[in-house]
């Protein structure tokens, strides 16, 4: 499907399979979702451009490939989106982080938003926007359009589960921020909770409910 990669890697699978099943402690759940946050960093940051610079190893003077271009924004719609951040930190510290408070009213389903705090300029950092679940992209769509708003240009989505209903729609409202997913499940259920899904991603990783 186009833009959209389905990360395929063996222990990303594994991992999602042991944060699907009901009897994982909030503890493991959270650990798991910080592992895979991890993982999923390496594949959206794959082709991220280089430039060689110089530099001397005890050896010898040599030119070698250092990360150039737009510098990182990590944008976690909370709460889930949290549950990535800190493995996707480990990997790039230098990152900047935009909040986005967003939940979901059980009865509309439509985004409210209550808190938004993001570095200053967003149009000239790639922003890698992320929350496990991708059900409606009502929250998505709203979070992408408030970065767009502060003047992102060029984003990125990551999650962990897609419904293909909420591909749909973001590919349909934003075409242009590609998505990376873990896995694109079968559809929503009439609670526009992802099926066969994982649950309530917030109140799994904090216990909550
Ligand atoms: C969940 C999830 C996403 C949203 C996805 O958040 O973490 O943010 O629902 O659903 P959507 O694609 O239909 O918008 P929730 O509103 O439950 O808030 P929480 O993370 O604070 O629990
Ligand atoms: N939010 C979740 O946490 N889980 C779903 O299945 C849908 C929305």
């Amino acid at each position: 499907m186009e833009g959209v990669t389905v990360v395929d890697h063996p222990l990303v699978q594994h991992k999602l399979t042991l944060m699907r099943d009901k009897s994982r402690s909030t503890k493991g759940f959270r650990q798991l979702l910080n592992e895979i946050g991890m993982l999923l960093c390496y594949e959206v940051t794959r082709d991220l451009p280089l430039e060689d610079v110089d530099i001397e190893t005890p050896l010898t003077p040599m030119r070698a490939p250092m990360l150039a271009g737009k510098k990182l924004v990590f944008a976690p719609i909370l709460r889930a989106g949290v549950g990535f951040l800190d493995g996707m930190l480990d990997l790039v510290p230098s990152a900047r982080v935009a909040h986005i408070g967003l939940y979901r009213d059980p009865e509309t389903l439509t985004a409210v938003e209550y808190y938004f705090k993001a570095p200053t300029n967003l149009a000239e950092r790639l922003v890698i926007v992320m929350d496990p679940m991708l059900a409606t992209a009502n929250s998505a769509v709203a979070a992408i359009d408030r970065l767009k708003e502060r003047g992102a240009k060029e984003m990125r989505f990551v999650c962990l589960l897609a419904a293909p209903e909420g591909i749909e729609k973001l590919r349909g409202e934003h075409p242009d921020v590609p998505i990376w997913t873990a896995a694109i499940d079968e559809h929503l259920n009439d609670h526009g909770y992802i099926m066969p899904g994982l649950g309530d991603a917030g109140d799994r990783m904090y216990g909550t409910k």
